[in-house]
């Protein structure tokens, strides 16, 4: 990361600081997962009283089933959950799931939405060298391109016409694609995949580890008033502790018990359980939703603000408390308009915010936590400010898209 990398000695709420006794207000999160904000006294006390008791049974205990019930209650159409240690096993397990119950091999995904980096799952995340959207990463075999399907964000026609032919297990999709550009879905996207997906006997797979718990208690299935078959769960759910989970339909979850391996040491362990009890406790607090949806529009609105004020054309994309910043697009609805953003204006500017004490995401993305104050958000939109004059006082110029 520009202009070198950072080392930090620990946080506290809403910052961080570095080895250097620099203090940052803090929209990394960890990528995410630190929705409570850092070192949150409710979540270090559950993990604290869980430690003495041990790390790991590999057999059952209370936690596994109580928090299951917690997920049951919050997610739409949840009737089992499956507990697993990170974003990329979960997304395996619930195309292994698909697959088990449909009989079928291949899957749709969207371009721009990233599901993790197994092998099956990191294609048509980024364009190549060669500007095609196919394989993320050297060595993973070219024969996982024969099983995935990619589909612009969006196009429901293809979806349907791709589905006709009862050869698909599951269509994945980020709900509210976070990684590229917070696109909200199109109106009425999502329940036209729900749609098409019942008329064809396909398994629709919300990947809601972004979204899950942020979007609002039961995620963007709740948002958008969608239920998928299959939920995937990470990143927040347990507050920056290494959890993730697959949450459905029980008739896609019992298969693990009779044919569809899903394995893992460390799955559902109680010290992460117990930080996950913790985390979807504090998030039950009063207004937490209701002050993410206002200071993600302050911070988008400052942003915007500040842009036109300068003379800098540039998009702000907001859904509760996710805010994407992108210099030079007029408007950003599609993957191609966010990959069409200038980002080394964006890289530069993300310099001049960090000299400033705010430490912010590559890429233009930001993540506010529940520890975020108001006044954090107010501090934070005239650093942004501070940071575009410095970034144009350098003789940087917007590369502008019509
Ligand atoms: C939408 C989405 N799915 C899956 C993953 C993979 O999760 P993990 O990094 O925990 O493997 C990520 C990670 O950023 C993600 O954003």
């Amino acid at each position: 990361m520009p202009p070198h990398p950072l080392f930090f000695q620990g946080g506290n709420g809403s910052r961080l600081t570095d080895l250097d006794d620099n203090t940052y207000l803090d929209y990394v999160l960890g990528w995410g997962p630190v929705i409570l904000g850092h070192g949150h006294p409710g979540l270090t006390e559950a993990v604290q009283n869980q430690l003495p008791h041990g790390a790991t049974y590999g057999a059952g205990h209370v936690l596994e089933a109580e928090v299951a019930e917690m997920v049951i209650e919050r997610i739409p159409g949840a009737e089992r959950v499956l507990w697993s240690n990170t974003g990329s096993e979960a997304t395996q397990v619930a195309l292994r799931l698909a697959r088990g119950a449909t009989g079928r091999r291949r899957f749709i995904k969207f371009g721009g939405h990233y599901h993790g980096w197994s092998d099956a799952m990191l294609v048509g995340y980024r364009p190549g060298p060669t500007g095609d959207l196919a394989r993320g990463s050297e060595g993973q075999p070219e024969a996982v391109l024969d099983d995935v399907t990619i589909v612009d964000w969006g196009d429901i026609e293809a979806v349907r016409r791709l589905l006709q032919g009862d050869e698909y297990a599951a269509v994945f999709c980020e709900p509210v694609l976070c990684n590229s550009g917070v696109l909200a879905p199109p109106e009425n996207f999502l329940t036209e995949l729900r749609r098409v997906c019942d008329a064809t006997g396909t398994v629709l797979v919300f990947d809601e580890v972004i979204t899950g718990f942020r979007m609002s208690r039961g995620g963007a299935a709740e948002r958008y008033d969608v239920e998928p078959d299959l939920v995937v769960l990470a990143k927040a759910v347990a507050g920056g502790y290494p959890l993730a989970a697959v949450a459905g339909r029980a008739e896609f979850l019992e298969l693990t018990t009779s044919g569809v391996v899903h394995a893992g040491t460390y799955n559902g362990n109680p010290v992460v359980l117990a930080a996950a009890k913790a985390t979807l406790e504090a998030l039950d607090e009063p207004s937490v939703y209701e002050t993410f949806e206002n200071h993600g529009r302050k911070l988008g609105e400052g942003f915007a603000q500040a842009l036109t004020a300068h003379g800098v054309p540039g998009t702000i994309n907001q859904v509760g408390p996710v805010v994407q910043c992108m210099i030079g697009v007029k408007e950003a609805a599609t993957f191609t308009d966010f990959l069409a953003a200038d980002q080394k204006f964006y890289d530069r500017l993300l310099v001049h915010m960090l000299r400033r004490g705010v430490f912010t995401l590559p890429g233009g993305r930001w993540y506010l936590s529940a520890a975020h104050s108001e006044h954090d958000v107010e501090q934070t939109v005239d650093v942004f400010e501070a940071a575009l004059k410095a970034t144009l006082a350098d003789g940087a110029t917007p590369a502008t898209v019509s």
